[in-house]
């Protein structure tokens, strides 16, 4: 969905409404782009198993559930939908580590700030970049996850919006966000010889203004975009290892 904003207007992914009458129709569980599956390096990566999470717009979503089988022991799913959150929280009351709130996220005032270690967002922002006020609501959203991560924590979004349309909100200095990006095909995607043979670990080297290198090839069309926002401890003059 969302490659820019253009494509958004069939459906009204900004809306609570929306995601309401769509979670009361599908009652299953449904992985938005990926599953944790695929995800798994990067999480693993820049989240201990014992960081305190917060899923952002969790859905219904097999995510967090995944993430307890493979050790994590705290995470906090918020979503805006309160039949998705009825029905997780009915889904999950055996599993003490997953908590599920109705709540939205351009205001997470009932967390104090610093709560977190690691923010998750899996297609939520993109969600509010689809609905009415977009820039307004990315921005509050935002603003938000930043007051809630501690000093070195991360915001790992994501997401459909490469570098064009999604750093001019990640990358604004109010945040102090370190950025690192990464580049994933979509599942099933079945690229060339030299596509499978490359790694998608690595992080793609962004220009100067945070763009993709003019010489970036992206095979997939409809890949996903990893972008790893670590907030700079303010008192921090040089730019530390991530990992
Ligand atoms: C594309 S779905 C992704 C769901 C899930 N993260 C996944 O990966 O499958 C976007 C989710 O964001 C939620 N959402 C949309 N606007 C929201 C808001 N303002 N606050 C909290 N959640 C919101 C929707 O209810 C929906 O569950």
């Amino acid at each position: 969905m969302f490659r820019d904003v253009s494509s958004c207007n069939t459906y009204n992914y900004g809306d609570a409404l929306y995601w309401d009458a769509r979670y009361v129709q599908e009652a299953g569980s449904f992985d938005w782009y990926q599953r944790y599956s695929a995800l798994r390096p990067f999480v693993r990566k820049y989240a201990p198993t014992s960081s305190r999470i917060l899923m952002v717009g969790c859905g219904n979503a097999v995510m967090s559930e995944d993430m307890v089988k493979d050790g994590y022991e705290e995470i906090m799913n918020i979503d805006i939908s309160s039949v998705a959150i009825d029905m997780m929280r009915r889904k999950y009351e055996h599993i003490p580590q997953l908590k599920y709130m109705q709540m939205d996220v351009r205001d997470m005032s009932f967390f104090p700030d610093d709560s977190f270690d690691t923010v998750i967002d899996k297609g939520t922002l993109d969600s509010l970049m689809c609905g009415t006020d977009a820039p307004i609501s990315a921005s509050q959203m935002l603003g938000e996850v930043s007051r809630l991560l501690r000093p070195g924590g991360v915001y790992m979004l994501i997401t459909y919006g490469d570098p064009n349309v999604r750093m001019p909100y990640l990358g604004r200095p109010v945040y102090n966000w370190w950025i690192e990006l990464y580049v994933i095909p979509r599942p099933g995607f079945e690229g060339s010889a030299s596509s499978s043979m490359k790694s998608y670990l690595e992080p793609i080297p962004m220009t100067e203004k945070g763009l993709l290198p003019a010489d970036f090839v992206l095979e997939d069309p409809d890949c996903h975009f990893i972008y790893v926002c670590k907030k700079m401890d303010d008192v921090l003059t040089s730019i530390p290892s991530i990992d």
